[in-house]
């Protein structure tokens, strides 16, 4: 059964937003780590040492293991960040900044 179903939610309209320039559907009130989950991305940043792949642990904005680059900004907790339309959601290397 959808979930959706169970908690008799009517969502809005589907949109679309890139993650490494590839199409996601999203919707309204999803997290983008939700959104990347649907999507079938389970990973999406890479530690800062060893480059070992990471995307939800702990859900609640606790563990930062789940740091994205959303619009341009990095560093965003995909598990607590509402996705937008338009969003461009990229994969985080490291600690996301031009150095690493
Ligand atoms: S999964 Fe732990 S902060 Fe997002």
């Amino acid at each position: 059964m959808n979930p959706l179903e169970l908690a008799d939610a009517r969502p809005g309209p589907a949109f679309t937003v890139t993650f490494d320039g590839r199409a996601v559907d999203a919707l309204p009130g999803q997290t983008v780590a939700a959104a990347l989950w649907t999507a079938g991305v389970t990973a999406w940043r890479s530690t800062r040492g060893s480059g070992r792949p990471r995307g939800v642990f702990c859900g609640i904005g606790v563990c930062f293991d789940c740091l994205v680059t959303v619009n341009g900004v990095p560093n965003q907790r995909a598990c607590l960040v509402p996705v937008r339309p338009g969003d461009v959601i990229r994969a985080q290397e490291g600690t996301g900044g031009t150095n690493d």
